[in-house]
């Protein structure tokens, strides 16, 4: 029997919740930073190896809070799913039920702030979980009865409106959902768009006219499903690949679609719309998805393109910014939808194991990097502006890193404008913290 990858090294499962305070730190904490810095990702209870699939683990929610220049507190709590309650006999996770549960109503892939309430939140189906202040689990959330299926693991704040965008899709529906949710929480906008099959769709973006729609190749495959492949979405040779512009207040009718080559993105880096009316989408590019390995992904090399979208084009044109493996691509969330000129990205190597902190000047082509010893790997690298007025790229990127010597995870602040100088301040975590998904900066209120 093959061992599973996503059950090994620090893809491993840590074994209970932990909290700690006052943490060590090397170096200095910036003053002005005062909130937490979130992360999620699997940390399965019961994963058995022959069928665990990595995007399926039962949530943990990791949280350091800063304040003052110092290190408060670091926290790991479940996000408490059906499984995870029975696993621990802990009571049942209260709140509005989904139509459909898949892995018992896991949560695992990003956790936000949004209408003042922390959500870990994920794709296919589930509802989001509402945690408190400290993580411990509130209850599954549907917005006020504003989903009719699940939610997603990607909404979009814009900078203008404070809304979020986001694409919902679901095993049972054969289209996909654009969502917008306002800045108090309130579903405010819903468009199913139909689709030819049932696409996987893990992802979106928007510009300031319009939502969009990746309707790619990798979809959910009946036969699998009844195998009872636990997450049954595979490549479809045969499904085509494109993207969709929806006008922002329009209807299904008034999407316009674009062909691109056959390929899977997770993650857009940012959309907009640039002065000639053209779209532009910076994305990372995955040649393929679960098309040989069914436990995670793993299909070649994943680089950065830029897809444009001339006014009136059939075909999206297709070229490569930067063919290094990387993913998780981040921006300042300030230049969301709108024309931008810095990106982050996490190194990927092999396994999907990631290393290096890449910087992206996308006026210049210059690229940049925080390239730490061999042994460490550092997570999805989050933007934090220096202050409200700070201009574009002007503040710190943090990430959870993990140290394979130490079999030990630290947090490190870099100096956005300065990556190669390294880590402003190190603040070394009392536990590793498994590889996993997505995070964010959530500053306190003021
Ligand atoms: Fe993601």
């Amino acid at each position: 029997m093959t061992a599973n990858p996503y059950l090994q090294g620090n893809f491993a499962p840590i074994e209970s919740e932990i909290s700690s305070t006052d943490l060590p730190v090397q170096g200095r904490i910036p003053e002005s930073l005062s909130g937490r810095l979130l992360r999620i990702g699997p940390n399965p209870v019961n994963a058995v190896p022959e069928q665990y699939h990595w995007f399926l683990g039962n949530g943990m929610a990791h949280g350091l809070r800063l304040r003052d220049g110092r290190a408060e507190w670091y926290k790991a709590r479940y996000v408490r799913d059906d499984e995870v309650t029975e696993h621990f006999d802990w009571p049942p996770v209260t709140g509005p039920q989904a139509a459909l549960s898949i892995g018992h109503g896991v949560a695992n892939t990003n956790i936000i702030s949004h209408a003042g309430r922390t959500l870990a939140i994920v794709e296919a189906g589930n509802l989001p979980v509402e945690l408190d202040y400290d993580l411990d689990t509130i209850g599954r959330f549907d917005f006020n009865g504003g989903l009719t299926g699940g939610f997603s693991a990607h909404p979009h704040r814009d900078p203008d409106t404070g809304e979020l965008h986001t694409a919902v899709y679901s095993p049972l529906w054969q289209h996909i959902q654009y969502l917008r949710v306002s800045a108090e929480g309130e579903v405010v906008h819903r468009v199913d768009v139909p689709t030819p099959g049932k696409p996987m769709v893990h992802d979106c973006m928007f510009t300031e006219n319009y939502f969009i729609l990746l309707d790619l190749p990798c979809t959910l495959n009946e036969a699998a499903m009844v195998d009872g492949l636990p997450f049954p979405y595979l490549w479809d040779e045969n499904y085509g690949a494109r993207v969709g512009l929806l006008p922002r207040d329009g209807s299904a009718q008034d999407v316009s679609w674009h062909e691109v080559d056959p390929c899977y993105v997770f993650h857009p880096m940012n959309g907009y719309e640039d002065e000639q009316g053209r779209v532009v989408m910076d994305v990372a590019r995955h040649p393929r998805m679960f098309a040989t390995d069914r436990h995670g992904p793993n299909e070649g090399r994943t680089r950065l393109d830029r897809w444009i979208i001339d006014p009136g084009a059939s075909k999206v044109s297709e070229s490569c910014l930067d063919d290094y493996p990387q993913e998780f691509p981040r921006i300042d969330d300030r230049r969301a939808g709108k024309s931008y000129r810095y990106g982050y990205t996490a190194e990927v190597g092999a396994g999907f194991v990631t290393g290096g902190i890449r910087k992206h000047d996308l006026l210049t082509g210059q690229v940049s990097a925080y390239q730490p010893p061999a042994h460490q790997h550092c997570f999805e690298p989050v933007f934090v502006a220096a202050g409200d007025s700070a201009a574009e790229d002007e503040g710190w990127i943090m990430a959870y890193v993990h140290d394979d010597e130490r079999n030990a995870s630290d947090v490190i602040i870099l100096n956005a404008q300065d990556l190669e100088a390294g880590p402003e301040a190190t603040i070394a975590l009392p536990r590793r913290v498994p590889y996993g998904f997505h995070g964010n900066w959530v500053a306190d209120p003021v």
